[in-house]
């Protein structure tokens, strides 16, 4: 018998290529990072090598990355504040390695970098370890300069990424950023166990939840037909919906080169706005959270300058479709956990447009996997 055999078939595990199967790896990422994590009922990461009473000591933090790994550090940012109630601050390595930070011996500096290699994130991290600060490496690949430059440092457990658009990275990073908040938290006693128990349940069922997402992708496909000729376009949403939008646009930009900025939504009327006009896409992520209501009214300010409008919605939300020409439904997840979900249909929309604009989508023009040098 004669078997067909495509060796780059084969490595792409029948995907078209990388990207896409690398977003489907992510509801193995989600497990295999949190796997190991709950024991007795209490967090434990203990790569870490903090004790209990110093990690109650820090009282400052700045998460430093580049590019997709930043989007993840200003996820990590509202949840450490939301819960560990520790000023957090998020910064461009590149930018961070080049000013005076407030370091003391108690500042906590969390560097994140899928390679582990990034040239600004390695400086950044040698600065703050001279200016005395505590430094927790989050990075994909071990071994790596990063791992081996930071006092304690989490894998992301992603497993080789090849596409340079990162995705399944972006998702470790926040898992590990997310286990991050609720360690602190705990050492702290901001989170009761039972808190902290129910908490981490439900960050694991977003597992399943993104296999639901990968599921029926018709709704993704179908809005990225409706944007892939537009010139320009605008990612809105709120608290961690905003972290969402730039890691959308971000990805949206790399591997389509349609122009796109994500902007909070509330800054609309400061600006933006001005850019609408007939059949403008803008994607707005509007899933369940407490400030819902506001990006709806955005929605419509939106829509009345002749929007295209593209929202992530929560399923079940009968409101939504009065308000957006498409929407793409996720299940219903804790707002803390939207970044997890959320991120999964925006990776696919870009994958999308891409494709149908003709881009080669795991090597994109300019672009490198990783910056080794500035
Ligand atoms: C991600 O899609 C990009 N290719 C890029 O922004 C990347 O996240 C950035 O260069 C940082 O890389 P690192 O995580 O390996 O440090």
């Amino acid at each position: 018998t004669h078997i067909d055999w495509d060796v780059d078939l084969a490595e792409k595990g029948g995907y078209p290529d990388f990207m896409l199967k690398e977003i489907h790896e992510q509801p193995r990422v989600v497990r295999d990072t949190l796997a190991g994590r709950m024991a007795g009922g209490m967090l434990t990461i203990d790569e870490l090598d903090l004790s209990h009473d110093e990690l109650n000591l820090i009282d400052r933090i700045y998460v430093i990355a580049c590019g997709t790994s930043y989007h993840a550090g200003l996820v990590a940012k509202q949840l450490i504040e939301g819960w560990a109630r520790i000023p957090t601050e998020v910064e461009v390595a590149s930018e961070f390695r080049y000013r005076n930070p407030i370091i003391t011996p108690t500042t906590l500096v969390v560097a994140v970098s899928q390679s582990g290699e990034t040239a600004d994130t390695l400086a950044a991290i040698r600065d703050a370890r001279v200016r005395g600060a505590k430094v927790f490496g989050i990075t994909n690949v071990v071994g790596s300069p990063v791992a081996r430059e930071s006092d304690g440092v989490i894998y992301t457990k992603a497993n080789k990424e090849i596409a340079v658009a990162s995705t399944k990275s972006f998702l470790g990073q926040v898992v590990s950023l997310t286990l991050l908040a609720m360690l602190l938290a705990q050492s702290k006693g901001k989170l009761t166990t039972s808190q902290i128990k129910l908490l981490f349940k439900e960050l694991a069922d977003t597992a399943e939840q993104i296999e639901t997402i990968l599921s029926d992708t018709a709704a993704i496909d179908k809005a990225a037909l409706a944007c892939k000729d537009a010139c320009s376009s605008l990612f809105i949403g709120r608290g961690l919906g905003a972290a969402i939008c730039a890691e959308g646009a971000l990805k949206l930009k790399e591997i389509s080169y349609l122009h796109a900025e994500s902007y909070p939504a509330g800054e609309m009327k400061h600006g933006p706005i001005a850019l609408i006009d007939d059949g403008f896409p803008v994607v707005a992520v509007a899933t369940q959270s407490p400030t819902y209501e506001k990006t709806i009214s955005n929605l419509q300010e939106s829509r009345a300058r002749g929007a295209l409008i593209v929202a992530i919605a929560t399923e079940g939300d009968t409101e939504i479709e009065k308000h957006a020409d498409y929407v793409i439904y996720i299940p219903k997840v804790r707002d803390c956990f939207s970044p997890i979900t959320a991120s999964v249909p925006l990776q696919l929309f870009a994958r999308a447009i891409a494709v149908a604009r003709g881009c080669d989508v795991d090597q994109p023009r300019n672009l490198a996997k990783s910056v080794t040098v500035e």
